[in-house]
């Protein structure tokens, strides 16, 4: 089996690896124009998407691509090495067990399935496997800001960690749109980010929220999660999806002896009639341009820094914690079952 960044025995030269791209919506397109342009050793080999004008514009634009007619076509074609998942959630479960099933490294956008019992399908699938596949699409883990933290941390140049204070906020959400998704599409970046900066579990969570805006079009928006950790760090997220003014993801570690601020302020700041501005994304393409693109080159060469589907599922079984402290009002903890030894090390 060729995983990505390996060269087939025997033949000596690079190996360009070749990539089945499923979902190419806004996510899939972005990640096929990045493996394209911007990442090395790689090239979209094949699509599919259920809407066949998507699958055949991004295979236009990635130099010509195979348009598959069938996903695990795609998946076990000889002519693919390895498979990125970015379709909806919930179709991720049966492309991912699919790609195990053929032996193909897979690449799955977030969340690795929509519900703890699907991940816990992937994992076990993958254990049995016998060695790792899998990797989930949390970006953040390559962002520098976060990268940077995390070192500063590991340093000890902040101390002994206490609090981490994160703002997640995006412009607009469909209205309707059940405050649980707040939790398991968009804050669930920063359950995986808080169990990867400090190494250790959430043991508990609780969910607050204030009055809801005006502008959520009935949503429960905002929200702020609390999460404890094994060791008593505490970790606040607000999450907005209807702030109106741009998109921000920004946050404070606190440690005994200092802290580390996490922001992206853009190069340029416009002085006008009074105000010093700085122009703020619509999404979160441009704030993760670079840890999209890191994410992807980690994975190409094997170097193994993304997320595993272990963390996948531990995610997720946060989320739907904090998806029942948001239903109780109460806190709740969080109960993981022992991790697979394919995961340990
Ligand atoms: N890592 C991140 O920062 C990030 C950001 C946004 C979205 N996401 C995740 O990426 C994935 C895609 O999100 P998006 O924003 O691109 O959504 P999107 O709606 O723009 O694209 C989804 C695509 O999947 C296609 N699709 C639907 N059912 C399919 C099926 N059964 N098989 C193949 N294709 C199918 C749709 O036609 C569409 O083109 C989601 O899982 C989402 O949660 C991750």
């Amino acid at each position: 089996m060729l995983r990505p960044g390996q060269t087939p025995a025997g033949t000596g030269g690079p190996t360009v690896t070749r990539i089945g791209v499923i979902g190419t919506g806004v996510m899939g397109a972005d990640h096929a124009r990045l493996l394209t342009g911007a990442v090395s050793g790689a090239r979209v080999g094949g699509v599919f998407d259920t809407d066949g004008a998507r699958a055949r514009g991004v295979a236009t634009a990635s130099g010509g691509a195979r348009v598959f007619a069938d996903p695990y076509a795609l998946i076990t074609d000889d002519g693919i090495d390895a498979v990125l998942v970015a379709s909806s959630d919930a179709t991720h479960e049966d492309y991912v067990l699919a790609c195990v099933a053929a032996g193909k490294p897979v690449l799955c956008e977030k969340p690795l399935a929509p519900s703890a019992a699907a991940c816990a399908r992937i994992v076990e699938a993958e254990a049995g496997h016998g060695s790792r596949l899998i990797t989930v699409g949390f970006m953040r883990r390559f962002d520098p800001g976060y990268t940077d933290m995390r070192r500063l941390l590991a340093a000890g140049e902040i101390g002994a960690p206490l609090m981490l204070h994160n703002v997640h906020r995006n412009p607009a959400a469909v209205p309707g749109l059940p405050g649980s998704a707040l939790i398991t599409n968009s804050a669930v970046h920063e359950l995986d980010i808080v169990r990867w900066l400090f190494g250790e579990e959430i043991v508990e969570v609780a969910v607050h929220t204030p009055r809801a805006s005006a502008q959520a079009g009935g949503t429960r928006d905002p929200q702020l999660l609390v999460l404890r950790t094994e060791s008593g760090v505490l970790a606040d997220v607000e999450i907005f999806v209807n702030a109106r003014y741009g998109y921000e993801v920004r946050c404070e570690l606190v440690g005994e002896a200092g802290t580390v601020t996490v922001d992206a302020p853009p190069p340029t700041s416009l002085r006008r009639g009074g105000l010093n501005a700085r122009t703020l994304p619509g999404d979160w393409r441009p704030r993760f341009a670079e840890a999209y693109r890191l994410e992807l080159q980690d994975w190409i060469d094997g170097a193994g820094a993304g997320a595993t589907a272990w963390d996948g599922f531990a995610a997720t079984v946060v989320a739907e914690s904090c998806v029942a402290a948001l239903a109780s009002g109460q806190r709740h903890p969080v109960a993981l079952p022992p991790m697979p030894a394919l995961y340990r090390g």
